[in-house]
C-alpha cells in the first residue's frame, strides 16, 4: 500500500441528522437498528437465517444457513429451493398485480408504463421463447442490450428457468463481448438492433455480429430486440427478432426451482492483473442482500418509486434496477439514454413527471451535472423525492453539499452506499432514518456484515483515522461465490492475506473517532473512472497489443469530474516521436483502445519515452509514474533508474 494511502486527508466534521419527519416513516428507527445489530452480533447465522425466512419466499425451506467447511468457498442456505423471478415478480401479483413495476422512459420522451401482471406476462412469455430456442438450467445466456425494459426482462426470464445471465455493458466493444461470451462458454446472445444515447444510435447488433465472427463456437442462436429500427443484418437460422420469438408464445411460466445456491449471473469485472473476472453470484443469496438492503438502507415502501440511474451492464443496475427493487415490490425507474439529453435538466425533468420519492447516483454524475449550474434542476419540481443515494467511488463534500441542498432541498437524507461487483449488495451504508451522516463517508456497516480496518499484520486498527486495509471478516450471504471456472484465481484475489480469515476489498479505507469508514482509495492498481473499474493491465495490455507500440504503463490521474482519468506511458517500438508529441498516433491508439475494450477505456492522455521507470527486479515504478501525470514534483529517490534522462521524457520537458 503507498504512504498515500495511508494518510488522510481533509477531515470532515458536519453532521447531517435525518429530520423528524423522516425518522417517523422510516422503515427501520434507532431501536429497530440496535436491535439487528445485537442480534447479528451474538447469533450470526440466527441473524441470517432470519431475514432469509422472512424476505424470501422458499419453495423448500433450507436448514442449512452457512456452510463454511469448504473455506473460503462459502455457501449458503445450501438445502432450500426458490426462483428469484418468482421473488420478483409472482408473490405481489395477489396484492399488486396492477401497480407499476417499471416506469420507462426512452431518450426520445418515449413512455412504457408496465404493471407487474404485464411484467409477469413478458418475462413468461420470453422464458418460454429461450425454451424453445433449447435454453435450459444451467446454460450461460449473455445480454448485450440498451437500458429498455426488455434488459430487465431478459434477466428475469433466465432467472425464471434458471439459465445464468451475463450482461455485458453496452459501451464494451466488440472485442470484450466476444472474450466475454467465451470465457461464459454462452449458448445464447440476447442483444438489439441498436440503442439510442446521446441524440446518435448504439450500434449494437453491428458489434454482437463482429464478436461473433471473430469466433465464439458456443452461440447457438440470437436473439435480436428491434428498438431503433435502424438496418441490420441478420443472418438467417442464428438470429431472430425478438417479437417474432414470443409471438406464439404462452404468457404463462412455471418457475423452475432452483437450489439456493445457484449461480443466478456472472458479471465480468476488472481485476489488477489478467483477463476481467467472471463474479459468479448465487441465487438465494444474492437475492437476500439486495431485498433487505433495498429495504434497510433505501427504505422503500409501497407507493415509492424508485430510480437508480445505473445501466444494467453493472453490479448496480443488477441489484438497485433488475433484481432488489422488485424483490421488495417497488415500482422502479429506467431511462435508456444520456442524463443531458435535450440538455442537463433530463434527470430533474424526469423526478418531477413520474414522482420520483428515491434517486440513486453516482459522484461522476453528479459532478457534472453540477458544473452546469442550479437553473437545471431549478427549473422542476423535485418536491417528490425524499431520499437520495451515491455509490461508485467517494463523494466530494461540495457535490455531496450541491446533491443535499440543490436537489434534496435540504431535507433528503443521502446515503452514501460503498459496495462492490464482488459483494452483491450495499455492505457500509447508513440506515437513513437513523444514522447521522457526514459529507464523504459512506458511515457505518450494515446490521450483519462484519467491516473493518486491518494493518499489514490483519490486526484491527483502533485509532482514529489511521488507514489501513478494508476487510470483511466474516462471510455473508450475498457475497460472490467463485470467480467463473478459476477457483484459484478467486482464492488468490480476495483471501491472499491474513491467512485467508478476511474478505479483502482491494480498497484502503479509515475509521474516524465515532466509528465512521473512510474509503481512501484502492490498493491494488485498478483505476476508478466515472465510477466503473477499469483495470490498468487491461488497458497496458490493449495498448502493446497494437503493432506500433513495446510497452505501456498505465495510472490514474485524479479529474474533477470523473474521479480519475487515464494516463498512458507508451514506448514505441521504432523511435519516439520528436518532442514526444504525435498527435495523430495518439488519436490512433486511442480509438485503438476503444475497439479492444470500449469508449471508457480510452486514455485521456499518453505521453511517449524511450523507457519506463523500473525498479533493479524490473518493476514498473507506478508512483512515480502517479506523480508525474499529477505534475507534482519528484521527491522519491530515482537514483537506481537505469537511465534517469528518461524522466524529462516522462515529464514531457523532453
Ligand atoms: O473502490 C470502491 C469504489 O468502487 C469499487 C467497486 O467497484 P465496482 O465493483 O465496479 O462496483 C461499483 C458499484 C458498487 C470499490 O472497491 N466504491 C464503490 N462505492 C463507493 C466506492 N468508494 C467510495 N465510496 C463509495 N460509496
Amino acid at each position: 500500500m503507498s504512504s498515500n494511502n495511508i494518510e488522510s486527508g481533509l477531515i470532515e466534521n458536519r453532521l447531517f441528522a435525518p429530520s423528524e419527519e423522516f425518522t417517523k416513516n422510516a422503515r427501520i428507527n434507532a431501536e429497530k437498528l440496535a436491535a439487528l445489530h445485537q442480534q447479528a452480533d451474538t447469533d450470526y447465522t440466527g441473524f441470517w437465517a432470519q431475514q432469509a425466512n422472512e424476505m424470501l419466499d422458499w419453495h423448500k425451506p433450507f436448514s442449512n444457513v452457512l456452510d463454511d467447511s469448504n473455506a473460503p468457498l462459502y455457501s449458503w442456505f445450501n438445502d432450500g429451493e426458490l426462483n428469484v423471478s418468482y421473488n420478483c415478480i409472482d408473490r405481489h401479483l395477489t396484492n399488486n398485480a396492477n401497480k407499476n413495476a417499471i416506469i420507462f422512459e426512452g431518450e426520445q420522451g418515449d413512455t412504457t408504463f408496465i404493471t407487474y401482471l404485464q411484467l409477469h406476462q413478458r418475462v413468461s412469455a420470453f422464458a418460454n421463447a429461450l425454451k424453445e430456442r433449447g435454453i435450459k438450467s444451467g446454460d450461460r445466456v449473455v445480454i448485450y442490450m440498451p437500458m429498455t425494459p426488455e434488459a430487465v426482462i431478459s434477466m428475469q426470464a433466465c432467472a425464471r428457468i434458471g439459465a445464468i445471465h451475463s450482461v455485458v455493458f453496452g459501451g464494451f466493444s466488440a472485442d470484450s463481448l466476444r472474450d466475454r461470451i467465451n470465457d461464459a462458454g454462452a449458448k445464447m446472445l440476447i442483444t438489439a438492433d441498436g440503442g439510442h444515447r446521446g441524440g446518435k444510435i448504439v450500434e449494437l447488433k453491428s458489434a454482437a455480429d463482429k464478436a461473433l465472427e471473430g469466433g465464439c463456437p458456443s452461440i447457438e442462436s440470437v436473439i435480436v430486440y428491434q428498438r431503433t429500427q435502424h438496418d441490420i443484418k441478420m443472418q438467417a437460422g442464428r438470429d431472430i427478432w425478438w417479437h417474432d420469438a414470443v409471438s406464439e408464445q404462452s404468457d404463462h411460466c412455471e418457475p423452475v426451482w432452483v437450489n439456493a445456491e445457484h449461480p443466478l449471473f456472472l458479471l465480468y469485472t476488472s481485476g489488477s492483473t489478467g483477463k476481467p473476472k467472471g463474479i459468479q453470484h448465487s441465487s438465494a443469496g444474492y437475492l437476500l442482500g439486495a431485498a433487505v438492503t433495498n429495504s434497510w438502507v433505501f427504505d422503500l415502501k409501497d407507493d415509492d418509486v424508485f430510480w437508480c440511474t445505473a445501466d444494467v451492464g453493472w453490479i448496480t443496475g443488477h441489484t438497485y434496477v433488475a433484481y432488489g427493487p422488485l424483490a421488495v415490490g417497488s415500482t422502479i425507474v429506467i431511462y435508456e439514454g444520456a442524463p443531458t439529453v435535450p440538455d442537463a435538466g433530463r434527470f430533474w425533468k424526469m423526478v418531477q413527471d413520474h414522482k420520483v420519492s428515491v434517486f440513486y447516483t453516482a459522484p461522476t454524475a453528479i459532478r457534472a451535472l453540477m458544473k452546469l449550474g442550479d437553473n437545471f434542476p431549478n427549473a422542476y419540481d423535485l418536491s417528490s423525492l425524499r431520499l437520495l443515494g451515491t455509490v461508485g467511488e467517494p463523494i466530494n463534500p461540495e457535490a455531496w453539499i450541491w446533491y443535499h441542498e440543490v436537489i434534496g432541498k435540504g431535507k433528503c437524507p443521502i446515503v452514501d452506499t460503498w459496495w462492490q461487483t464482488e459483494t452483491g449488495s450495499n455492505m457500509i451504508a447508513p440506515i437513513p432514518g437513523v444514522v447521522a451522516t457526514k459529507p464523504g463517508s459512506c458511515t457505518k456497516a450494515l446490521p450483519g456484515i462484519m467491516a473493518d480496518v486491518v494493518d499489514e499484520d490483519g490486526n484491527s486498527i483502533s485509532e482514529a483515522n489511521r488507514g489501513g486495509y478494508l476487510v470483511i471478516t466474516k462471510p455473508f450471504p450475498s457475497m460472490l461465490r467463485t470467480i467463473w471456472g478459476d477457483d484459484e484465481r478467486y482464492k488468490d484475489t480476495y483471501y491472499p492475506k491474513f491467512d485467508g480469515r478476511f474478505y479483502l476489498a482491494g480498497d484502503s479505507a479509515r475509521k474516524d473517532a465515532d466509528g465512521y469508514f473512510w474509503i481512501m482509495g484502492r490498493i491494488d492498481d485498478v483505476l476508478n473512472v466515472s465510477g466503473h473499474r477499469l483495470g490498468t493491465m487491461e488497458i497496458e495490455s490493449a495498448l502493446v497489443s497494437h503493432e506500433l507500440v513495446a510497452e505501456a504503463a498505465v495510472v490514474g490521474k485524479p479529474h474533477e469530474v470523473k474521479g480519475e482519468s487515464i494516463f498512458a506511458y507508451v514506448v514505441l517500438k521504432g523511435e519516439r516521436p520528436a518532442g514526444g508529441i504525435d498527435e495523430e498516433l495518439t488519436k490512433t491508439l486511442r480509438n485503438w483502445v476503444g475497439e479492444q475494450i470500449g469508449a471508457i477505456a480510452k486514455p485521456d492522455e499518453i505521453r511517449y519515452a524511450d523507457n519506463l521507470p523500473k525498479t533493479r527486479s524490473g518493476k514498473i515504478m507506478r508512483r512515480l509514474l502517479r506523480t508525474i501525470a499529477k505534475g507534482e514534483e519528484i521527491t522519491s529517490d530515482t537514483s537506481t533508474l537505469e537511465n534517469e534522462s528518461i524522466l524529462d521524457q516522462l515529464q514531457g520537458k523532453a
